[in-house]
């Protein structure tokens, strides 16, 4: 996955600042451990050293050493209860002593042959959640919060369907699309009046994408125009330092969510950079949602044929209708 350097060092960040004050904290109990059961000590000093010059003398003792050393090896594992035995009637854990890492796929050094850990990605995660939340409402907009109170069970003749029913399919069409995003997914384009979901149906993808490990961008149209307008053009590699750029994690990240599409001023520029956004997208197999008020036929006449022909045949049409759900909300 194309993980966004900033975060990702930040995530590291934290991941070693963890693993560090958890050595910390082992070393501390060790020390409580010895000065409290001194004899636990004792026997680990015996282990640890006597044992090997024990074996030694084994081999030395005559032609088999077999019963010198099957001896020992009871007398280490007697030990070793003992020790046991010992710390769990002091309260602590009968391993209390032992230094496991937590994760032992990667034995806590965060990387694995394949990249990144999936412990090291959790932390991952959470940063990019921190991001996500600056502009979408991850807290309370997600799946399980998503109430079709709103939506009118009445049926409506000109779509065919009333828009409760139509949402269902979306709602259903969203989780799947969230819970099993890949790079082989589809794109998706959220497209209808204003106050229907379009964001809301966002934020509960963006979260639960991002909760497995992919990198997620959200940003509004008009912000993103903006960036690359001051031309700040980042170089091809995420990882590089200026990858931290936003037009590099608009560009490289897994999704991309492309959020009021529309309403940014229509200039030659923009038509240009967003043929440019879909189509490199498009090329590198990564996701983008884009979410607009525009119908595909405005679509087509604002950002032109190139756009609108990739749109229509490699992105998924979600076409939302319905009551303003603010307004409705408002007049409460
Ligand atoms: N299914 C839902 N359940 C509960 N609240 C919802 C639901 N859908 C939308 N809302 C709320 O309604 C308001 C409008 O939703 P949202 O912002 O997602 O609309 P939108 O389709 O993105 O509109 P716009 O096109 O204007 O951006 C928000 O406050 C949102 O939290
Ligand atoms: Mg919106
Ligand atoms: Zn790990």
């Amino acid at each position: 996955m194309a993980a966004d350097s900033k975060l990702m060092a930040r995530a590291l960040e934290r991941f070693r600042a963890d693993k560090e004050r958890r050595e910390a904290e082992h070393r501390r109990q060790v020390a409580e451990i010895y000065r409290k059961v001194p004899r636990a000590e004792e026997i680990t000093r015996i282990l640890r050293s006597t044992f090997g010059s024990s074996v030694a003398a084994a081999f030395r003792s005559g032609p088999d050493p077999q019963p010198a050393l099957r001896a020992l090896k009871e007398q280490n594992l007697s030990l070793q209860r003992e020790r046991a035995e010992l710390l769990v009637a002091n309260g602590y854990a009968y391993d209390a002593l032992e230094d496991k890492p937590r994760c032992a796929l990667c034995g806590d050094t965060g990387f694995t042959d394949a990249g990144p850990c999936r412990c090291l990605m959790a932390y991952y995660a959470q940063e990019q959640n921190k991001e996500l939340s600056k502009l979408l409402d991850l807290g309370n907009q997600s799946f399980d919060t998503f109430d079709f109170r709103w939506y009118d069970e009445r049926y409506w003749p000109h779509e065919g369907i009333s828009p409760r029913e139509n949402m269902e399919i979306i709602y259903e069409l969203c989780a799947n699309y969230a819970h099993n995003f890949s790079p082989k997914s589809t794109n998706l384009l959220m497209t209808g009046a204003p106050g229907l979901g379009k964001t809301f149906l966002s934020a509960c993808i963006a979260r639960e994408v991002s909760n497995a490990g992919f990198s997620v961008v959200y940003d509004t149209a008009t912000h993103i125009f903006a960036q690359f307008e001051s031309g700040k053009f980042g170089r091809e590699n995420p990882f590089d330092e200026d990858a931290h750029t936003d037009i590099n994690r608009y560009l490289h990240c897994d999704l991309l969510i492309m959020d009021d599409l529309g309403t940014e001023m229509a200039t030659a520029f923009v038509t240009s950079t967003l043929y440019q956004i879909l189509n490199q997208r498009l090329v590198a197999g990564r996701q983008t949602i884009l979410n607009t008020n525009l119908s595909l036929e405005e679509m087509g006449r604002r950002y032109g044929a190139a756009t609108l022909s990739r749109i229509e045949g490699e992105y998924q049409i979600l076409t939302f209708f319905g009551e303003d759900i603010r307004r409705q909300k408002r007049e409460q």
